[in-house]
């Protein structure tokens, strides 16, 4: 099977192309490298072994979009392209709402003229809001986003959805991750953000290396057993493996399928400290700051559902996580800047 995926060269999608690469499936990618280097998909062929076809191309481009499907077979497009910073969000919603909804719109319009009806979209856990329990399974209602980022995942999801229910040739599967952070156990590809980071890993990473002073735990006050938020975090090599494991389930011809992408297990900002200390022995000064806006106490998965019907359930723990987080960032204190 050719597997098209958009974003492709970003963190995620970097990963996920090694994955199927690994599982024999061809591979194309698109992306616009709006935040991205072409030098991942290098990365990527250098461990991998495959050459990573790759078209510069825009998918709100309906031109170039209509070209790369009237050049190659595809028979399923794997969809991370879009942009993803929370706070920018909330600065630029036009932007994300003209890239993120306009931008998948196209590309499903190019799609379906083009006889491919099978998709599998990064969505996110943001969708559940403050959720109303938790463990979060997936029939848990959708909740009110904090954000014009998560609205976009939210309407993006009803809209694959009813694609999906009006023309039952489509096979949707929308897959809810939770908080993917470290990076190939090689070290040579990994999470490169632009600027100073807004997400915790990444911070940590950079306060190790030396490019940040300390960390600010946004709050202590939760009512959460050590009072810091906690999260799912899942190793974005797991979180790769599931995009395969749900390629399969499109196979068999799946309809629409919604699955959350988690380990089920929560940690704390504490516990992470605490664990990247741990596994790499870098000692992480940290100061507590007021809660950050938006934010909620804490957030993880029931991961069952995609055990039980994609026969996936994540391999890596927490230090690993830590310890491939932190290989990356020393190797590559600059990310794909030299
Ligand atoms: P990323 O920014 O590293 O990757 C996204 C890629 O899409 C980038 O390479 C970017 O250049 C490309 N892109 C953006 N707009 C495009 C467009 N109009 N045309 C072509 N390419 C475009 O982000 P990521 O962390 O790899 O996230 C991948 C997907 O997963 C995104 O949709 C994101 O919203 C979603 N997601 C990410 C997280 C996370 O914590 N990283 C959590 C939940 C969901
Ligand atoms: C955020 C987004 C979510 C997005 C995800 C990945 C919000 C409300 N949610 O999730 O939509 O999918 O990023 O891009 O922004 N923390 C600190 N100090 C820091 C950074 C974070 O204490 O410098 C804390 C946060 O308060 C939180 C935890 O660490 O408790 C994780 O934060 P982060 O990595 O930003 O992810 P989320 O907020 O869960």
């Amino acid at each position: 099977m050719k597997i098209l995926v958009t974003g492709g060269a970003g963190f995620i999608g970097s990963h996920t192309v090694v994955e199927l690469q690994n599982a024999g499936y061809d591979v194309v990618v698109v992306d616009n490298l709006c935040n991205s280097s072409e030098k991942s998909l290098e990365r990527v062929a250098a461990i991998t072994g495959k050459r990573v076809p790759f078209y510069k191309a825009d998918i709100l481009d309906r031109d170039a979009m209509n070209k790369i499907f009237d050049k190659e077979a595809v028979d399923a497009v794997i969809h991370f392209a879009g942009l993803k910073a929370v706070g920018e969000s909330t600065q630029k919603p036009w932007e994300y709402y003209e890239n993120n909804v306009a931008g998948t719109l196209t590309l499903v319009d190019v799609m379906r003229k083009h006889g491919v009806k099978n998709i599998i979209f990064s969505s996110s856990s943001t969708v559940y809001g403050d959720p109303q329990t938790i463990p979060i399974t997936e029939d848990c209602p959708k909740g009110v986003c904090t954000n014009p980022y998560g609205w976009t995942k939210s309407m993006l999801e009803q809209i694959l959805m009813d694609i999906q229910k009006a023309d039952n040739e489509w096979n949707v599967i929308l897959l809810r991750y939770f908080n993917p952070i470290g990076a190939h156990p090689s070290g040579t590809i990994g999470e490169n953000p632009n600027g100073i980071p807004n997400n915790l890993m990444p911070y940590i990473t950079q306060v190790a290396v030396g490019k940040l002073k300390e960390l600010g735990v946004f709050g202590d006050d939760y009512d959460t057993p050590d009072g810091t938020g906690v999260r799912d975090y899942i190793h974005v090599v797991d979180l790769a493996i599931g995009h395969v494991k749900a390629l399969q389930k499109i196979e068999e011809k799946a309809g629409l399928k919604i699955y959350n992408l988690g380990t089920g297990v929560g940690y704390s900002v504490l516990d992470i400290v605490k664990n990247f200390e741990e596994a790499t022995g870098v000692k992480i000064p940290y100061v507590i700051k007021p809660r950050r806006a938006g934010d909620i106490a804490m957030n993880y998965s029931d991961a069952t559902k995609a055990k039980e019907e994609l026969g996936w359930v994540a391999q890596y723990g927490i230090k690993e996580m830590c310890a491939d987080s932190w290989r990356w960032q020393k190797n590559n204190p600059n990310g794909y800047e030299e």
